[in-house]
């Protein structure tokens, strides 16, 4: 991620229940018993980075993040610590027990190597946890670039930032870990109005309206929003925002 864009904690946390559960269920994974050092690439404002230190109690768990927003939000814990820094080139200091990344990656270009750098950092049976979504097909992101390509053409907004199930499992093996890959996709329920363009802002807006003059904005969004309407209409039980998430789970 080149582009500086600006996170906004409430928005992102305004849908924390489906936010959270592919976290918990990357999670049930990853069979470290007693780690010391666990460290969390892309923690956000660390309230599921707070989770792993009550799931390990013996751990110092640090979440790293390049958003100061979304830092400034993060719990204070005895054994937890948080870091402002770019995980392009951020680099643990001592081998790590746990490496934790949900919902991050895709914003890191050349997030491959940025792995592969990450596995040379893990201990001796030590694991590595990744999630990233996996959506970016449909409909919600496709015209996203489409509508996006009319109103700032000098942004290019990635495809493909993400790796299938079977793509992770060639990185992680290639580096010699036992791996466990696979993909879900969650039929998230959404209520209230719009919901599927106030998931977005949350995230894959954020660099479109960055690129935008807030004079243009609304009028950006009332397109968008009608278009996402369209493909999501709202029926009696809310919303229906289908959303694959890829996991992938490796372990030295
Ligand atoms: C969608 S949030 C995910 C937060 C949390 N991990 C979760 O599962 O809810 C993505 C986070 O990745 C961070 N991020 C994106 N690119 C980054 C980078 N190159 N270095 C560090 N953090 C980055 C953003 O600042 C943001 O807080």
């Amino acid at each position: 991620m080149n582009r500086v864009i600006a996170w906004d904690p409430a928005q992102y946390h305004r849908y924390a229940d489906e936010r959270s559960r592919p976290f918990a269920e990357l999670l049930t994974r990853v069979g470290a018993v007693s780690p010391r050092y666990v460290v969390d690439l892309g923690c956000g404002s660390g309230e599921l980075t707070a989770l792993l230190a009550q799931r390990w109690p013996e751990a110092l768990v640090e979440g790293v993040d390049s958003s100061a927003d979304m830092l400034a939000q993060a719990p204070a814990g005895a054994r937890l610590s948080f870091t402002l820094a770019d995980i392009r080139t951020w680099r643990p200091v001592r081998p790590v027990d746990v490496v934790v990344s949900s919902a991050a990656l895709q914003w890191v270009d050349g997030h491959e190597q940025v792995l592969r750098e990450f596995i040379d950092a893990l201990a001796a049976d030590g694991w590595l946890a990744v999630q990233v979504p996996g959506n970016f097909a449909a409909d919600s992101h496709r015209l996203l670039r489409d509508v996006a390509a009319r109103w700032v053409p000098e942004l290019t907004l990635r495809t493909d930032p993400v790796l299938d199930p079977t793509g992770y499992f060639a990185l992680l093996a290639a580096a010699g870990l036992q791996v466990d890959a696979w993909e879900t996709t969650y039929l998230q329920v959404l209520p209230g109005e719009d919901p599927v363009l106030e998931w977005v802002k949350g995230t894959a807006l954020r660099p479109v309206l960055a690129a935008l003059a807030p004079g243009r904005q609304p009028a950006f969004l009332a397109e968008y929003g009608a278009a996402l309407r369209a493909a999501y209409p709202g029926g009696s039980a809310g919303t229906l925002f289908p959303f694959r998430r890829v996991f992938a789970v490796g372990h030295r």
